[in-house]
């Protein structure tokens, strides 16, 4: 779909040619003489219409108005979340009907600006998204153009940009977490990857089990062991910044399908497990928006992608491994893969000399108990690091909320026959999970993002949400500030070797 931005007046909106005219109303509607801001004001004077978030009044082919349709849309005080939800009700209302253009304009919305336009432009893009890779005949897309209809260019570009990126890499995400365990195999993720490769200041490498043997990833490969599909290990890059600049590091789960292993899973529902690499495919998607919004800094993504399936020669309960880290961890659970793979993954980010790593992973049940849909569960070691994620969420309205890590909660993963065991009891099952986590992400600062609630939606609107993407892109985004500040304290005291993430 192509988006663009355009100034207009209330008056210029009357003559904008189009399928659809959104026109979002705030707080007090406007009171112009044009055809539109009269029959705005003539339906909240009537009782007809008002300006509350997610109402909505349409007309068709109005007198004085080319537009075709002419949908108001309630926006409340026009804040970025109402603009959301105003949005997604107006597309609700077009998507049964042959619209192809539509203009939506935010023109005397109290708050319009940067975080309006990027709203609007994301709320669209994802209304009119729909997954067509494995039907035989595809929802055809109707709607291809949006025009962003602004008072002030300056004041919306930027938002509207960041949109625009921020919607593809969306878009990238929602297609991988999707797309069925067959259709998304380890290869396929890596070719996938591959692809992003070609993108500017973007460098992709991919180890298979040769290499990964060979690093020593010996938790990683236990959990591919069932799988007759060869494991991947990916590599992104994305160079932005100088050379010298101590890079980002985004970890992301990818287990294509999550049967459990010989502990295996209950039927019911189990096919949900093909989102299990909805960490994998947020890291591709955030490279995605990187790519388009070329920001100054240095990112690697890292993603261990493999099958978790019961074999004659799958690793058993009670086996015992040794990560690369050295560790030796008793695999009491074999569907506590995720923990797993990420553990070698965060050893091998060592190699980065990371200014921070994120880990991004649909992890546990426990953070779908504890957290639902709403907030993706956010671990961290370092209270800067959290703050900038939190800040993100916020700000991207993708939002995350910080869980705690007490020492007491890794009491439940001794064990007598290895340095660690993968599984602790049932309680506080998503701390646990973290918990072992932070034991192979002791050299850097280090988050971990449990996204097995709010990566997914079951029911009707069963698919990927894309998140947390929004959060992801606006944390790297504020370190490029910080990244800049951090230089200069640098140069001011050049024998400060810390590295640091600084809150936004
Ligand atoms: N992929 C699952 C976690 C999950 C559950 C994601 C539901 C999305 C929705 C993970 O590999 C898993 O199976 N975790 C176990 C851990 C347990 C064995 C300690 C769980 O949550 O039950
Ligand atoms: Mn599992
Ligand atoms: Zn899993």
């Amino acid at each position: 779909m192509d988006f663009e931005l355009k100034t207009l007046t209330a008056a210029r909106l009357c003559a904008e040619k189009c399928d659809a005219l959104i026109v979002l109303v705030g707080g007090d509607a406007a009171s112009g003489s044009d055809a539109v801001s009269k029959m705005a004001a003539l339906a909240i004077k009537s009782g007809d219409f008002e300006s509350k978030p997610g109402k909505l009044l349409s007309a068709y082919r109005p007198q004085g108005i080319s537009a075709t349709r002419v949908l108001f849309a309630g926006a409340g005080d026009g804040s970025a979340k109402n603009i959301r939800t105003a949005v997604s009700a107006a597309m609700v209302g077009l998507k049964t009907t042959n619209v192809q253009r539509v203009v939506l304009s935010l023109v005397g919305l109290p708050k319009a600006g940067h975080d309006a336009a990027r709203a609007a432009v994301l709320a669209c893009a994802d209304a009119s998204y729909a997954y067509a890779t494995t039907k035989s005949k595809p929802p055809g897309q109707k709607l291809q153009r949006v025009v962003l209809a602004v008072s002030s260019l300056a004041a919306n570009q930027a938002g509207f940009d960041k949109g625009v990126g921020l919607s593809m890499g969306l878009a990238l995400t929602r297609e991988w977490a999707n797309r069925p365990a067959n259709h998304a195999t380890p290869t396929l993720l890596a070719q996938a990857a591959k692809e992003l490769g070609k993108l500017p200041r973007i460098k992709v490498e991919v180890l298979g089990p040769k290499e990964v043997a060979k690093l020593g990833m010996g938790s990683f490969m236990a959990v591919a062991r069932g799988s007759d599909e060869p494991l991947r290990f990916i590599v992104l890059r994305y160079e932005g910044g100088s050379k010298t600049e101590a890079p980002v590091l985004l970890i992301g789960k990818g287990i294509t399908f999550d049967t459990g292993g010989i502990s295996i899973k209950p039927a019911a529902e189990m096919d949900e497990m093909k989102y299990d690499m909805g960490g994998a495919a947020s890291v591709l998607g955030t490279f995605r928006a990187l790519a388009e919004l070329q920001p100054a800094l240095n990112v690697v993504g890292l993603i261990p992608a493999c099958e978790n399936m019961p074999d004659g020669r799958a690793v058993k309960p009670g086996d015992v491994v040794t990560s690369m880290s050295g560790q030796t961890i008793e695999i009491l659970n074999t569907d506590a893969e995720g923990r797993l793979v990420l553990c070698d993954a965060l050893t091998y980010a060592e190699r980065f000399k990371p200014r921070a790593v994120v880990d991004i992973a649909t992890l546990t049940g426990a953070c779908v108990i504890a957290l639902g849909g709403v907030r993706s569960g956010m671990f961290s070691s370092d209270d800067a690091l959290a703050h900038a994620l939190a800040q993100a969420g916020d700000s991207s309205m993708d939002l995350c909320w910080r869980m705690p890590l007490d020492d007491e909660y890794a009491d439940g993963l001794k064990t007598h026959f290895a340095d660690v065991a993968n599984v602790a009891g049932r309680a506080g099952g998503a701390i646990t999970a973290a918990k072992f986590l932070q034991r192979f992400a002791g050299k850097f600062p280090w988050a971990h993002l449990d996204i097995a609630g709010t990566a997914w939606k079951s029911g009707a609107a069963k698919g990927s949400t894309g998140r947390p993407v929004p959060l992801l892109v606006d944390f790297l985004l504020s370190q490029v500030q910080t990244s800049k500040v951090a230089k200069a304290a640098k140069a001011a005291r050049p024998s400060s070797k810390k590295r640091s993430v600084s809150r936004a």
